[in-house]
């Protein structure tokens, strides 16, 4: 399919300083998209692309599906916006019932964000409100992941653990400590799903808990799977060790869905994959299928009771909250999205093409430049080795050479990352990673 009037055209881009972005090599290059549908997006000349990466591991059901788009569209016409402080709309009810249910037991509570950035933030205040309210406020620490990354808000910056987006802000919030990445490629180099080694980092929790005195650690953010530093699966026995660790201790967990929310693993979210309940959980992107920018915090029920009842009759409980906490277009875009995931079985979907996407990735072993490839669920890493004195460049080169072949593939330095819609099609595995087996074998 062909766009009959490529109406976008490119005409100035120096305005648009772009996000997370090389703006002038960008700009000297660009590529653009104007256009989407199911598995494709369209150039702006017309240029069918494959999309390899659900958007930015966020459109699950695929593009501009009909039910959402119909939706939202009504929603605009009936009630376009309506204040969330002391004021609600049904939709924003209903949207919540539907997250709640859908949810790991016991973590009923959902408050909305606009990003993945906004819950990360209000994840990290929640925890903070909640140990005040029950009494020990010296319970200010927070502690992340080396490679995490968990937005780029203040307590998502510090928690997170890229070591580039922190260095240039250093300090934004005091009292954060990182335990180190799980990556071990000299052990777990081209595991299929959760490598065997590793279970013992998470031993690294209980030596910061020693350090900081458990009495002043708040909570523990880690997203179950890394998915932003490249695709980092936990080894068997690991996070069920974080998770011991932080009930013992009285640390409030929160795991960062981000990515493994709504399906990526083929089950709700990554709690259930891994069969582990964090105290507060921090979802986006897929929660409705990004049609407009949504966020959520799913809260263990005693973490709102403990914060609710702890104010007096009649205040404000968390003073907290966004003038676009649960927009009416957001919501309606969820309620669609959230039916349609059910009515196309998308996570069961997701579940069976599994196996396919993990045979048909690990076959790329052996193809120029590739040192390991990671995959979970319809995640996928393919890490190539940094070329000598320019790291991260052989990484944009193949993400070039697949889009110039019309597939999207993300890089993240020299790692590709795949994160298909849930839709996707078993020949359009194999194109995706042909492509990608094309790319490698043409650039240095
Ligand atoms: C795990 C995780 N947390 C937070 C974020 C930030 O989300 P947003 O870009 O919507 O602010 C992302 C984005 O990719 C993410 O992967």
């Amino acid at each position: 399919m062909k766009l009959e009037n490529p109406s976008v055209q490119a005409a100035t881009l120096e305005h648009f300083w772009m996000p997370f972005t090389a703006n002038r090599q960008f700009k000297a290059a660009p590529r653009l998209l104007a256009k989407a549908d199911g598995m494709y997006y369209w150039t702006p000349d017309g240029r069918q692309v494959l999309d390899g990466t659900a958007g930015l591991w966020c459109v699950n059901a695929g593009h501009n599906r009909k039910p959402i788009v119909e939706a939202v569209q009504q929603q605009a016409a009936t009630m376009d916006y309506a204040p969330p402080f002391n004021i609600g709309h049904p939709l924003a009810f209903d949207a919540a019932t539907v997250v709640a249910n859908l949810a790991p037991s016991g973590l009923q509570r959902v408050f909305f964000t606009n990003s993945g950035s906004e819950s990360a933030d209000t994840a990290i205040k929640m925890a903070l409100a909640y140990h005040r309210a029950r009494g020990e406020p010296s319970r200010r620490i927070i502690i992340g992941r080396e490679r995490g990354y968990h937005g780029v808000n203040i307590g998502g910056t510090m928690a997170g653990g890229i070591p580039g987006n922190r260095k240039a802000f250093p300090a934004l919030m005091a009292g954060v400590d990182h335990i180190r990445s799980t990556h071990d490629p000299a052990r777990n180099a081209f595991s299929k799903g959760q490598p065997a080694h590793g279970a013992e980092f998470a031993d690294e929790l209980e030596r910061l808990v020693t350090f900081h005195d458990a009495s002043n650690i708040a909570a523990v953010i880690v997203e179950p799977m890394a998915g932003s530093a490249g695709v980092l699966i936990p080894p068997k026995g690991y996070l069920e060790k974080i998770a011991a660790t932080c009930r013992k201790h009285g640390i409030v967990l929160i795991f960062d869905e981000v990515i493994t929310g709504f399906g990526r693993l083929g089950t709700p979210f990554a709690a259930h994959y891994f069969d582990i309940t964090p105290d507060l959980l921090t979802c986006a992107k897929a929660i409705n299928n990004a049609a407009v920018p949504m966020g959520a915090v799913i809260a263990k029920n005693e973490i709102y009771d403990t914060i609710v009842n702890a104010a007096p009759e009649g205040q404000i409980e968390f003073l907290h909250g966004y003038t676009y906490s649960a927009h009416p277009l957001a919501c309606a875009a969820l309620l669609a999205t959230q039916r349609l995931y059910v009515d196309e079985q998308l996570f069961a979907r997701a579940q069976a093409m599994a196996p396919t996407f993990e045979a048909a990735l690990h076959s790329l072993r052996g193809t120029r430049h590739v040192i390991d490839i990671r995959n979970l669920g319809l995640v996928g890493g393919v890490e190539l080795e940094p070329r000598a004195g320019a790291a991260g460049r052989r990484g944009f080169e193949a993400h070039v050479k697949c889009f110039e072949a019309g597939v999207l593939v993300r890089f993240t330095g020299d790692i590709l990352a795949l994160s298909p819609p849930l839709i996707i099609a078993e020949e359009q595995i194999g194109r995706i990673v042909e492509t990608i087996r094309g790319a490698l074998n043409s650039i240095e």
